[in-house]
């Protein structure tokens, strides 16, 4: 069955290149994001491993666990590593999974038959601390992803979950945003009390909030 934005994200155990973990343990209480990569020791995913990497401190000022998964052998993960280390110069900073069987690949839909029966797609799950999940993306293994639209839909997703705003087309970081239309007039008065700019009863514009 198809995995929703919703949905809570199935749980699992795994071996990782930091230890064994399960899932829903591991990121209790935080936001992850999961991403699959079809192998190790191929191009286009060493440079996005260490793409990864060098963004880990933005990931942490987001609360944000990162997991890397393929499906290989927890043995190729650390040859690999010495690698992406050399190549990208930045080591690995963030779990890998291990997933040797392709047993969460399948959970997670990241095996897409028609493209290729055994590597997976380049999936993102974004997973909020109630473990939902907020975003899914599916790349093929061709295409790299661009890390700087996965921190920048994060910022949306956290400022939705705590204020109550959307954003708009192609929006930036500290730009303004969008009053949800599930908030009344009545209710926003209280939440922005600056006020808004109403182009339309249903699009309401105000700064973004900061914490
Ligand atoms: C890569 O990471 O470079 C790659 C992996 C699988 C197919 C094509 C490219």
């Amino acid at each position: 069955m198809a995995i929703l934005i919703g949905d809570i994200a199935p749980d699992f155990e795994a071996e990782t290149t930091e230890g064994h973990i399960r899932f829903h343990d591991y990121i209790d209480g935080h936001w992850a994001v999961l991403f699959s990569h079809p192998k190790n020791f191929t191009p286009v995913c060493t440079t996005e491993l260490g793409a990864t990497a060098k963004l880990k401190p933005e990931f942490d000022k987001r609360d944000v666990k990162v997991l890397g998964l393929s499906v290989d052998k927890l043995e190729n993960h650390a040859g690999w590593s010495k690698d992406i280390e050399e190549t990208q110069g930045v080591a690995l900073n963030f779990p890998l999974i291990s997933d040797a069987t392709g047993d969460i690949a399948r959970k997670y839909e990241m095996i897409h038959p028609n493209a290729d029966n055994s590597m997976t797609v380049r999936s993102v799950f974004v997973i909020g601390p109630d473990k939902k999940i907020k975003l899914k993306l599916e790349y093929p293994a061709s295409t790299g992803r661009n890390f700087d639209e996965i921190i920048r839909v994060i910022d949306s997703l956290q400022l939705t979950a705590k204020y109550q705003v959307a954003t708009p087309v192609n929006w930036k970081n500290g730009e303004d945003v969008i009053i949800v239309p599930a908030v009344s007039n009545e209710d926003a008065k209280e939440k922005f009390p600056g006020g808004w700019k109403e182009i339309k009863p249903y699009l309401r514009i105000v700064p973004q909030p900061r914490a």
